[in-house]
């Protein structure tokens, strides 16, 4: 018989996301009359807008004539996309990217899990914790951890806490590590970090000969214009950082999936007979043997949404999700809770009431007030105590849900 990968065996439990659904269509089908509200998965509810449909439209057009038609596409994605993102995202900000150092993906959290297979398996890798539960468990399916112990930390994982204490914001591993992962804005706490508080990340890297995984998909939701928008805004980031971005919520985009990662060409690490070797040209030789790109009526849909008028929808929507954000997290501060995130990212980060776990309160929300959350256990063990909000409701649900919380919590 073939044997399994029976790393996979190592993960306790279901995914976090199905796992509530599965929760959550339990509850619906016991309580038929109930009016369940979902502010549990980060998933947008406003339609993709009207430039970035009508883009869509015209693409898939092109695929109806022989003269416009669009077979296989570049592995690492068109250059109306790649230079439309280079143009209107990075140069803003002061960065400066070759082409040949953006590839377009089918969604970041595939790129997220992917980017393992350029790393050797003997790298140490660090974590935050709480932390986006994408980055833990491919790194045990890959076979970098032992058994989890009973808190559910991995052997061989170094996690770093981020807590009230901290400001929800890691501190450096006391032990060197080869790859760290970093999200800001923070998916679960909302935390977002400071241009110094990033610098401190790359100059740790950079001393000690790290890889940042750096997860932006966050960062169209950042209001306070301090805040940096990319890891590259930080000199010495492009010898150190992968980044990856995602129109997913930026644009709408869970259902019709588009990402990036930006592998630097500076980036280098060490070959096992010690010799040096670029990252980009691996995640490239990667991409163009495991991926086809993807397709051409999403690429033409994404660049879409740099267009003058598509940003200009693109930034209503993020307003209204933002805006969203700031009623569920005045709100809930009104019912007494202490509430986190949720002015420059779509997470509210709360803390239960006292003498409730994270899954105590998600089934209490859940029974008495028909609202689904994440609990922030799920996150990792210190997102215990916790439980996260996603802003991505539609308006009048979220208004809704916060009067239940409310009168509940009264
Ligand atoms: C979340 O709710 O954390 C996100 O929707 C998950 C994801 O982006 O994969």
């Amino acid at each position: 018989m073939a044997k399994i990968n029976d790393n996979y065996l190592k993960l306790k439990a279901g995914y976090l996301f199905p796992e509530i659904g599965r929760r959550v269509r339990g509850f619906a089908a016991a309580h038929p009359e109930a009016k369940v509200i979902r502010l549990g998965i980060g998933d947008v509810t406003q339609p993709l807008t009207p430039t970035i449909l009508k883009a869509f439209h015209d693409a898939v057009d092109d695929l109806a004539q022989a003269s416009s038609f669009m077979g296989y596409g570049p592995e690492q994605g068109y250059d109306f996309l790649i230079e439309a993102i280079i143009e209107k995202s990075y140069k803003p900000l002061g960065v400066e990217l070759k082409n040949t150092e953006m590839f377009i993906s089918d969604g970041s959290k595939c790129d997220c899990a992917n980017i393992l297979d350029i790393f050797a398996l003997d790298n140490t890798v660090a974590i935050g914790d709480p932390v986006y539960p994408v980055y833990n468990d491919t790194n045990v399916m890959i076979g970098r951890t032992g058994e989890a112990d009973e808190k559910g930390y991995y052997q061989g994982l170094v996690y770093l806490p981020c807590t009230e204490e901290n400001g929800f914001m890691p501190a450096f591993p006391k032990e060197r590590v080869d790859m760290i992962y970093l999200c800001f804005p923070n998916n679960p706490t909302g935390a977002v970090a400071t241009k110094e508080q990033l610098k401190g990340w790359v100059d740790y890297a950079l001393a000690n000969d790290s890889v940042i995984l750096f997860d932006a998909a966050y960062e169209a939701f950042i209001t306070d214009p301090s805040i940096p928008h990319s890891i590259y805004e930080i000199e010495g980031a492009k010898k150190c950082a992968i980044e990856f971005r995602s129109f997913s919520k930026t644009a709408g985009f869970t259902g019709v999936r588009c990402g990036l990662v930006v592998v630097p060409e500076e980036l280098e690490g060490t070959t096992s007979t010690g010799g040096k070797y670029s990252f980009n040209k691996l995640w490239l030789r990667r991409q163009t043997t495991k991926f086809n790109g993807a397709s051409y009526p999403v690429q033409k849909a994404a660049a879409a949404v740099y267009s003058e008028a598509g940003w200009k929808e693109t930034k209503e929507n993020i307003d209204y999700y933002m805006e969203n954000a700031r009623i569920i997290r005045e709100g809930l501060s009104e019912a007494g809770l202490t509430v986190y995130g949720g002015v420059n990212g779509p997470y509210i980060w709360l803390k239960t009431p006292a003498g409730l776990t994270s899954w105590d309160f998600f089934d209490k929300l859940l029974n008495e007030c028909n609202v689904v959350g994440t609990p922030g256990s799920g996150f990792g063990p210190s997102g215990e105590g916790y439980f996260r909000l996603s802003a991505f409701g539609n308006r009048d649900n979220v208004i809704e849900a916060v009067e239940r919380i409310k009168k509940n919590l009264k």
